[in-house]
């Protein structure tokens, strides 16, 4: 399915915590051929204030009704002016974009999600659909491990338990839950033995997801990465979403993969981690935190 260009409807606003914000947009050509993962490029205010359109994730989606949702944080002029969206008032976006995730093929493999901050997004869509897949006796095999820099940024515990998978909350000032990074705490609960993922899925800031690849790669798990990175076209055209790729068997290649047409999901060895770290002063801990 090609991308499409469409004028979408707001249905519905609402503040869910802190600068966390949900939108649901009426949008049936998009919304029916949506998967879990992509992401919508959305022109935000008028004119040409911001110029580019902004890239979000389908948080759910809703094909019979012809609905998607966003779940994002304002940080900026565009984020902003998102918050301001009426319902009735109408955006214009393109999508589907991006690969999206492969969902598991087995229904009764354990598996581990981790999110970072609003990372959180893609992957309410992907542990929805994980669960209606399996039922509700399959959620006991559903770890999400779940961080932000504090509480507010978290969302609400009642927003999550509903499934019936086991949640982890962390926050690195302690403020709820375990007090640190979630890697540290997802590295501590690996290493107690007491559940082994058979594959992750993680979205976050890239520093996190720098720990999650690292972490897979030495443990032989699968694992499938929602990745970030600042888009002006989120369509293959501008090389601003460049990410250096690693090339089996030549440590010197110079190759890239684009996020918005190769991803936004990625495997954790497809990427060389460390020529990112190196080329991002200061570390990279800001972006979907
Ligand atoms: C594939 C993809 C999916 C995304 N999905 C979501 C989502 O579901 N929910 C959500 O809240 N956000 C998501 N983002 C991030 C979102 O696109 C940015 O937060 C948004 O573009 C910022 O726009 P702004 O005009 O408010 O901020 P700006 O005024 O443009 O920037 C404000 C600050 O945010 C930084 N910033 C700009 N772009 C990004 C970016 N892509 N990621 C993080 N920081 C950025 C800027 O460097 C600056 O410091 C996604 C990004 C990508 C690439
Ligand atoms: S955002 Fe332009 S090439 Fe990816």
């Amino acid at each position: 399915m090609g991308k499409i260009i469409e004028e979408a409807r707001i249905v519905n606003q609402e503040r869910i915590s802190g600068q966390i914000f949900r939108l649901r947009l009426h949008s049936p050509r998009i919304a029916g051929a949506a998967r879990c993962g992509q992401f919508v490029m959305i022109r935000l205010g008028e004119g040409t204030d911001p110029l580019l359109r902004r890239p979000f994730s389908f948080s759910r989606i809703y094909p019979e009704d012809g609905d998607f949702e966003i779940l994002y944080r304002v940080i900026g002029r565009g984020t902003r002016l998102m918050s301001r969206l009426e319902p009735g008032s109408a955006s214009s976006l393109i999508g589907p974009l991006g690969n999206g995730f492969e969902l598991p093929i087995d229904r009764t493999h354990p598996l581990a999600f981790i999110a970072g901050g609003i990372g959180i997004a893609p992957l309410l869509e992907l542990i929805a659909q994980v669960m209606s897949d399996r039922g509700a006796k399959g959620a006991e095999k559903l770890h999400l491990f779940y961080g932000a820099r504090t509480a507010i940024e978290l969302l609400p515990e009642d927003f999550l338990r509903g499934w019936g998978i086991r949640v982890h909350f962390a926050t690195d000032d302690g403020s709820f839950g375990y007090r640190g990074r979630i890697t540290k705490m997802f590295e501590e609960c690996m290493a107690a033995e007491d559940f082994r993922p058979f594959e992750l899925y993680s979205c976050g800031p890239l520093a996190m997801q720098y720990h999650v690849a690292a972490w897979a790669l030495s443990n032989d798990t699968l694992a499938q990465l929602s990745m970030e990175s600042i888009m002006a076209c989120g369509i293959g055209a501008c090389v601003g979403c460049a990410l250096p790729a690693a090339t089996p068997g030549d440590p010197e290649s110079e190759a890239f993969v684009h996020v918005c047409e190769d991803g936004p999901i990625f495997s954790a060895g497809s990427i060389k981690w460390n020529k990112i770290l190196v080329q991002q002063t200061p570390p990279p801990t800001l972006l979907f935190s």
